[in-house]
């Protein structure tokens, strides 16, 4: 009989740190920026009011995470961290991450949600593009001195 695939997304827990670790280590993250992702995603899943951190699992598997920020002044919402596993993309996984964060982002009675990355992403840029993004702006030397960033954004309709 054939067994079906399972993507099960759900709210980070403190025993996930490793768990994104692995990824971002098998992806080539340098120690320092594994450490500093390590801290923000503690900072946005301990401000339960205002942040949120989902993790994926596909087929039981850890498989990715996400992590987003709305922002009551303008009532717009930041992804800050979007990473799936290398051996399980093209699953639909980050597309799940993508929407329990805008679900997230509606409940909060927010209008939108932006993201930057660097220009050079052709992958992630693909992606945003797929889920409703919009090109918005590119900010000169934003990541390094020769390294531009670009904005996506995702403005909900009606809101
Ligand atoms: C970008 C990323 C999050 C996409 O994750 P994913 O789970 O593979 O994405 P999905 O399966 O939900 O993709 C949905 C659609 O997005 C588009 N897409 C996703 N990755 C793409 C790529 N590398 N190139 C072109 N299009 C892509 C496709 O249209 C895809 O549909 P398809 O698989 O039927 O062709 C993943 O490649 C990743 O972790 N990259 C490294 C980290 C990163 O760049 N994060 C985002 C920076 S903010």
């Amino acid at each position: 009989m054939e067994s079906r695939s399972t993507l099960t997304v759900a709210r980070f827990e403190d025993h996930y740190y490793e768990s994104i670790a692995g990824i971002l280590e098998r992806i080539g993250w340098e120690r320092q920026y594994i450490d500093g992702q390590l801290a923000a995603v503690r900072a946005f899943a301990t401000d339960t009011v205002d942040s949120r951190v989902f993790v994926a699992h596909y087929n039981e598997v850890f498989s990715g995470y996400i992590s987003v920020q709305f922002y009551q002044w303008n009532r717009l919402s930041q992804i800050h961290g979007l990473v799936v596993d290398p051996s399980m993309r093209h699953k639909g996984i980050a597309s799940s991450l993508v929407n329990e964060a805008e679900t997230f982002v509606i409940a909060r009675g927010g209008r939108g949600v932006y993201v930057d990355t660097p220009v050079t992403n052709t992958g992630a840029r693909a992606f945003y593009m797929s889920q409703g993004y919009q090109q918005d702006y590119i900010m000169t030397a934003y990541y390094d001195v020769d390294l531009d960033g670009v904005t996506y954004l995702k403005l909900f309709p009606d809101r």
